[in-house]
């Protein structure tokens, strides 16, 4: 018996239950690593408790500020994004405000591009009100345009490879050339890609989000974001900042995420094949005015993705000849049987969505009704059955 145990021993068994003595793992080697949790973290003695934080480094002093399970996750994300630096958040959509929090003040201004995910465009607007931090909307395809919009208190480029709903593909390094000549910070949502195809750091970014809720989890019950970078000093505003808001994640969350990585470029793949069959198809039927997937020609910036992505993925949309109406498009999404109805992507299944055409998004995909397709891990003929069936329910309107 260890001294501890000797010790131990004498207290009372109430006392032995909560000062559990817990088993060495020493010796214990399994690939499903220990889900740590905990709140209260023990410190060896005062010293140690009152010893600085490195908040960059690792850091046992609370449980808020990260445990072995969730520093192990931080590490492989920035593994896949090659970054120096991960902090998870508990949404993709935390990861967008926390950056906005840690970048900007009352009188600053960024710039979010036209095709921006909605709700990181609606918390633009209520900052300009809430806050007086003013934003500008800027095509995403044009650099003339972004040159155009920058002001001398801007403080936040904010980018989406590709864009929502629309999939235009922007050119990162051109517009990180535009930020760089005038010192602004470059944010990309770079979900899509899920880290794999797309490097935003090698082009010039400084700061790379993902939404962990989709290809991450990758099996539609988690929900979870993560804030990537190679820049030190600006990370550790990002760090800071959440320091002070107090953002945390569940260990169980993480070990979930970190079990689905082990499959992620298999799923990513096989999905992005599916999708890519699948949207072939859908380009040659007589009511498809433009497919809007970033590997083919018809996508705007299609260019951009040749020279910049290794891979595609299995999220895009296609519109609908301009004489059809979004009722058209309500009826062929619910048509399908296969293909559920509802938001994310990234999961094993298959999503619709009907999206009424937001009028500032014209500019390079026309203004008919668009329906956007997520393709999940489905057997494929069913997939383009379901699909075959809503195309025959258009027609026989
Ligand atoms: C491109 C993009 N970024 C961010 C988010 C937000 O992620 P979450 O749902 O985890 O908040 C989404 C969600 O749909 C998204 O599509």
């Amino acid at each position: 018996m260890s001294t501890f145990e000797k010790k131990q021993s004498a207290l009372g068994l109430q006392t032995q239950l909560v000062h559990e003595p817990g088993v060495d793992p020493e010796g214990f080697n399994a690939l499903p690593h220990a889900v740590h949790r905990g709140s209260t973290t023990f410190f060896k003695n005062t010293a140690e408790q009152r010893k600085p934080v490195d908040v960059l480094g690792t850091d046992y002093s609370y449980g808020l500020h990260g445990n072995p399970t969730q520093y192990t996750l931080a590490k492989q994300l920035a593994k896949i994004e090659e970054a120096s630096h991960c902090l998870l958040l508990p949404s993709g959509l935390t990861a967008i405000a926390i950056i906005g929090l840690a970048l900007l003040k009352t009188g600053d201004h960024w710039l979010l591009p036209d095709n921006a995910y909605g709700p990181a465009l609606s918390l633009a607007k209520q900052w300009k009100t809430q806050f007086n931090i003013d934003f500008d909307v800027y095509d995403a395809l044009s650099t003339a345009d972004l040159e155009k919009k920058c002001k001398p208190n801007t403080r936040l480029l904010w980018t989406e490879t590709p864009g929502s709903i629309t999939f235009e593909v922007p050119d990162l390094a051109a517009l990180c050339t535009v930020a760089r000549e005038r010192n602004i910070p470059v944010c990309v949502d770079n979900t899509w890609s899920s880290g794999l195809h797309f490097k935003p750091f090698s082009h010039g970014a400084d700061l790379s989000i993902q939404a962990l809720t989709k290809y991450q989890s990758g099996h539609a019950d988690v929900i979870m974001g993560s804030v990537c970078s190679n820049n030190t000093k600006l990370f550790a505003r990002v760090e800071q900042q959440n320091r002070l808001l107090g953002f945390g994640v569940s260990p169980d969350d993480c070990a979930l995420i970190l079990r689905s990585l082990h499959t992620l470029n298999l799923r990513h793949r096989e999905q992005a094949r599916v999708a890519l069959e699948i949207a072939t198809w859908i380009a040659t039927q007589p009511e498809v005015a433009r497919l809007l997937h970033p590997a083919f020609p018809s996508c705007p910036g299609h260019a951009n993705w040749l020279k910049d992505f290794s891979g595609s993925a299995s999220l895009f949309a296609f519109t609908l000849s301009e004489s059809l109406s979004d009722a058209d498009a309500v009826r062929f999404v619910d048509a399908l049987e296969v293909f559920h109805i509802g938001y994310s992507w990234g999961g094993p299944e298959s999503l619709a969505l009907a999206f009424e055409m937001p009028a500032n998004r014209t500019l390079h995909v026309g203004r008919g009704p668009l329906i956007r397709l997520a393709i999940g891990l489905e057997d494929p003929q069913d997939l383009s059955a379901d699909l075959e069936n809503a195309f025959k329910a258009l027609r026989a309107c």
